[in-house]
C-alpha cells in the first residue's frame, strides 16, 4: 500500500511511524516546512519519499492529512483531485466540507491521541457512507499499530476527542500535581513522578480488567473513617468534578472554533 502524508507534525509523524512498524507501506511525506518530512524520510530509509502534493494524489492508495484545522482548507484546495482515501485528523473539521473540496476521494476522519507513538493509543474514527463493513476493518487492521480504533457516529467524534485525543494533557498535568504533592512530603520529584506513573498504570489496567465502574474501586480504598477518604473529601469539597467538566467544555468549545 502506498501511503500519503500531508503534515508530518507531532500526530502526523507518530501515526507514519507507528503505521511504518509494519514494514509493508511505501511512505510519500509532504510537509510544509520541508525539514521535517526530511527528518522522517532519513528515519524510514528506503521506504518512504518526500513528495508534492500532486505525487502524492496520483499514487497514494490512502492519505493521512495532519495538519491543524486552521491549515485544512489550504491543504484540501491545493490538493489535486483524488481517487482513494483521505484520512483526516482535523477535530472539528467535517465529512461534508472535506467532501466538498476532494468529491472524488472517500473519507475517513480520525481521532487520536499522543499515546499512538507507543501503539497505546485510542482513535476515534467515522467514516463517510461509501465504506463497507470489511473496508472498515481493513482500515482497522492497518491502524493496530496505534492501539484501540473505535468507529463513532461523526456527532460523537468531537466530544469523544477531547476526553481521549486533549485530556492526556489534563492527565500529565494532574500526573505532575500528584508528584509535587510528593515532594512537599519529602520525595525526590523523580521517585515521586516513577512512583504515580506506575499507581495510574496499575489503577487503569485494575479498571479495565475489573467489572467494577472506576467510582466503585476508588470507594473502595476508601476505608470509612481511614486516611484516603480525607484526601478525596478535600477532592470533592474543592469541585473536582466541576473542575474537569469546565475543562472539558473550554476544549471543546475551542474546537469548534478552530477553523
Ligand atoms: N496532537 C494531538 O494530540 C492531536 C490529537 C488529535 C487530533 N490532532 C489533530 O492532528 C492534527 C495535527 O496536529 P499536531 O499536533 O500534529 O500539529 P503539528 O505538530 O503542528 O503538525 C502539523 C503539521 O502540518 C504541517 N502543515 C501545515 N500546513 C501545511 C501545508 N499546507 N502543507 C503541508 N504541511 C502543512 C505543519 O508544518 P510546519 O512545520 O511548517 O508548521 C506541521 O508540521 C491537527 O488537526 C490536530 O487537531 C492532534
Amino acid at each position: 500500500m502506498i501511503l500519503g502524508f500531508i503534515g508530518t507534525g507531532h500526530m502526523g509523524s507518530s501515526i507514519a511511524r507507528a503505521l511504518h512498524q509494519q514494514g509493508i507501506h511505501r511512505f510519500l511525506l509532504n510537509n510544509r516546512t520541508k525539514a521535517k518530512a526530511i527528518a522522517i524520510k532519513e528515519e524510514f530509509g528506503a521506504d518512504a519519499e518526500v513528495a508534492p502534493l500532486e505525487e502524492i494524489a496520483a499514487q497514494a492508495d490512502i492519505i493521512f492529512v495532519g495538519v491543524k484545522p486552521t491549515d485544512m482548507d489550504d491543504v484540501l484546495r491545493a490538493l489535486p483531485a483524488h481517487h482513494g482515501i483521505i484520512v483526516s485528523m482535523a477535530a472539528g473539521v467535517s465529512l461534508q466540507e472535506i467532501a466538498e473540496v476532494l468529491p472524488n476521494s472517500r473519507i475517513i476522519r480520525i481521532l487520536p491521541n499522543t499515546p499512538v507513538v507507543v501503539g497505546a493509543g485510542i482513535t476515534l474514527a467515522t467514516f463517510d457512507g461509501s465504506f463497507t463493513p470489511e473496508e472498515k476493518e481493513a482500515f482497522f487492521g492497518l491502524m493496530s499499530p496505534t492501539g484501540r480504533m473505535i468507529e463513532v457516529g461523526e456527532d460523537k467524534l468531537n466530544p469523544g476527542g477531547v476526553i481521549t485525543g486533549s485530556a492526556p494533557a489534563y492527565l500529565d498535568y494532574f500526573i505532575d500535581a500528584l508528584a509535587e504533592a510528593g515532594v512537599n512530603m519529602g520525595l525526590s520529584k523523580e521517585e515521586a513522578t516513577e512512583y504515580v506513573l506506575h499507581m495510574c498504570r496499575g489503577a487503569v489496567d485494575l479498571a479495565l480488567s475489573s467489572t467494577k465502574s472506576p467510582r466503585q474501586l476508588g470507594d473502595e480504598v476508601c476505608s470509612p473513617g481511614g486516611s484516603t477518604i480525607e484526601g478525596v473529601k478535600v477532592l470533592l469539597e474543592r469541585d473536582l468534578y466541576g473542575l474537569v467538566r469546565d475543562a472539558a467544555i473550554a476544549t471543546y468549545q475551542k474546537n469548534k472554533k478552530m477553523r
